[in-house]
C-alpha cells in the first residue's frame, strides 16, 4: 500500500497523528528533501523527489507491493501535490490519501477569516490562463506562489483588484519565521512575494 501523506505547511506541530503513524510505519519514504529532513530519526529508505518527479516514480516502482511506502507531500494532498501523478501511475486501489493541513487553511486561520467559497488558485505550474480581471467578483481569493516569472501574475492580479481588495502575504506559515503582511494591492511587487507564501486577496468589506 502506498500512503500519500499530507504533512502540513512545515512545522511538525501541524502534522496529524494519522500522518505520523503512516510515516512511522513506512519502509520507504518518498518526498522533497525538505520533507524527508523532518524525520531524521527514521530508518526507512528514502527517495528524494526533486524537479524530475517522473524519475522518482520510476525508482519507486520496484518497491510497490513489496514495501510500505509513504509519499510525503506538503500541506494537503488535494492541493497541487504529487498525489494525482502517484495515483495515476500506481492505481487508486493501491493508494490511500491521508489529509493534511493545507497552507491555504493555515493562511485563512492566520487571518482569522472563513474560507468557504474562496477561489483557490496556483501559479506553481504556470500562470492561469484567465485574465486577472475575471476574478474581480470574488470575495476571497488565495493564490499559491510559484517561480519569480509566474509570481508576476499574482502582482498583476493584486494591482488589478487594488480598488476592491486588500492583499495579505502569508509567508512561512506555522514555522518560527512565519510572517503575515497586509499590503495595498497597488503596492504589491515581486519583491513582496517570497517563495513559500500564500497571497490572499479579500474584498475590503470582509476586512474593515
Ligand atoms: C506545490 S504547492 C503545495 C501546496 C500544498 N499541497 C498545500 O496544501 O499547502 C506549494 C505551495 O504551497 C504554499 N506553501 C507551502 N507551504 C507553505 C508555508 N509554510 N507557508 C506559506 N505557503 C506555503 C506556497 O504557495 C508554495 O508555493
Amino acid at each position: 500500500m502506498i500512503s500519500i501523506v499530507g504533512c502540513g505547511p512545515g512545522a511538525l506541530s501541524h502534522l496529524t497523528p494519522a500522518a505520523q503513524q503512516a510515516i512511522d510505519r513506512a519502509e520507504l519514504l518518498v518526498g522533497a528533501p525538505r520533507l524527508l529532513e523532518l524525520f531524521p530519526q527514521l530508518q526507512a529508505e528514502r527517495i528524494a523527489v526533486r524537479a524530475n518527479f517522473a524519475e522518482a516514480l520510476d525508482r519507486m516502482a520496484p518497491h510497490v507491493g513489496r514495501k510500505e511506502i509513504a509519499v510525503l507531500v506538503t500541506g494537503d494532498p488535494g492541493v497541487c501535490s504529487l498525489a494525482q501523478p502517484v495515483i495515476r501511475r500506481f492505481g487508486r486501489e493501491n493508494c490511500r490519501v491521508i489529509p493534511g493541513i493545507s497552507s491555504i487553511q493555515a493562511a485563512f486561520a492566520a487571518l482569522g477569516v472563513d474560507w468557504m467559497g474562496a477561489r483557490l488558485l496556483s501559479v506553481h505550474a504556470g500562470k492561469p490562463a484567465e485574465d486577472a480581471a475575471v476574478f474581480a467578483g470574488e470575495g476571497r481569493i488565495a493564490v499559491l506562489t510559484g517561480t519569480e516569472v509566474t509570481n508576476e501574475w499574482i502582482v498583476e492580479l493584486a494591482q488589478r483588484l487594488a480598488d476592491s481588495h486588500t492583499a495579505f502575504v502569508c509567508q512561512d506559515l506555522t514555522l518560527p519565521e512565519e510572517r503575515v503582511h497586509r499590503i495595498a494591492g497597488s503596492a504589491l511587487t515581486l519583491a513582496s512575494v517570497p517563495p513559500r507564501s500564500v497571497v490572499v486577496l479579500l474584498r475590503k468589506e470582509i476586512v474593515t
